[in-house]
């Protein structure tokens, strides 16, 4: 029987298809482990299942054992694995795309409506007991009528362009490449940020962390944008520089942010848990049941995938 570290706790019907499968080596208590302990823990493995805060980084792919032949990311980013020095030493790292798209879509709607229309200074002051309805009491922005710039016109880009068009936004983005017209379903395409970020009342931050995408939001960038405009990140906390963010918050460039991920998850930069217009949440992107039951299912398929045929159709590298 194959044995596989399962680096954090899966939903329960999950766990149990593990167990079935193999020799699993889980993690009851759901500790976070440090590097050591997943090098330790993972020695006489064939395979792990990791999860987004396992920094899987050069230094430790080169300190595994030389059985492990496949990390599967429990995850459809990968930016927490460094898939080059896994193909250096011939391991296979899989993500889990598609089964994810809309709730992360969903996730990001949320973040742009509670950014546009103050939805956390509202329940804050909702739950203190201190309003009164007034006219001019927690003005937000429209979203009917207003531009929306999407970066990164992949899966959830798409799957956010899709919720987007029925409340009246207009839709932007910028992508690697072009998409085809019946991807782009009349989305205007930017060639460059520079022209995305100028047209952007609200942006929806929806591709990869990559190196060229590391602090693609920064103090020079936050500039192209029109004064007042609204940011909201549902991808990952790399691409923003945070103190630009901040900066731009308080000086009013920006209007409001929206933001579920974070540089250095679980810490969030203080700017923005003291700034009344930041709508936070705690990366829940994907939290919805079904969404984490076939994340699961499908990080373990493809293990097995991999275990039988030496392959796998979502390999990252
Ligand atoms: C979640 O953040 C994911 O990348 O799946």
């Amino acid at each position: 029987m194959k044995k596989v570290l399962v680096t954090r706790r899966l939903l329960r019907s999950n766990e149990e298809k593990i167990k079935k499968l193999w020799n699993a080596n889980l993690n009851l208590n759901d500790e976070i482990y440090s590097s050591e302990k997943l090098i330790e823990l993972s020695k006489d493995c064939d395979a792990i299942l990791s999860s987004i805060l396992d920094k899987i980084d050069e230094n430790v792919i080169n300190k595994l054992s030389e059985k492990i032949k496949i990390i599967s990311n429990f995850a459809v980013g990968f930016g927490n694995i460094d898939i080059n020095a896994a193909k250096k030493r011939n391991i296979v790292v899989t993500n889990t795309p598609d089964v994810l798209t809309n709730a992360t879509a969903e996730i990001a709607m949320l973040l742009i409506l509670g950014a546009a229309r103050r939805a956390a200074e509202g329940m804050k002051r909702a739950r203190q007991k201190n309003w009164n309805w007034a006219a001019d009491f927690l003005i937000g922005k429209q979203l009917s009528g207003s531009r929306l710039g999407i970066l990164g016109m992949g899966r959830i880009g798409r799957a956010v362009a899709e919720r987007a068009r029925p409340f009246g936004m207009e839709i932007h983005y910028h992508n690697r490449k072009r998409l085809k017209p019946e991807l782009e379903q009349g989305a205007i395409y930017h060639k460059d940020i520079k022209s995305l970020f100028s047209v952007s009342d609200i942006l929806s931050i929806n591709c990869p962390a990559t190196e060229e995408t590391i602090n693609i939001i920064n103090s020079k960038t936050l500039q192209y944008f029109p004064t007042g405009a609204i940011v909201t990140n549902s991808a990952r906390g790399d691409m923003i520089d945070d103190d630009a963010m901040v900066e731009a918050l308080k000086n009013r460039k920006i209007y409001a942010l929206g933001i579920d991920v974070y540089k250095g998850e679980p810490d969030i930069h203080p700017g923005y848990l003291n700034h009344p217009e930041v709508f936070v949440l705690p990366h829940l992107g994907s939290a919805t049941k079904k969404t984490r039951t076939e994340m699961g299912d499908l990080a373990i398929n493809n293990i097995e995938e991999f275990f039988q045929t030496g392959k796998c159709k979502n390999q990252v590298n």
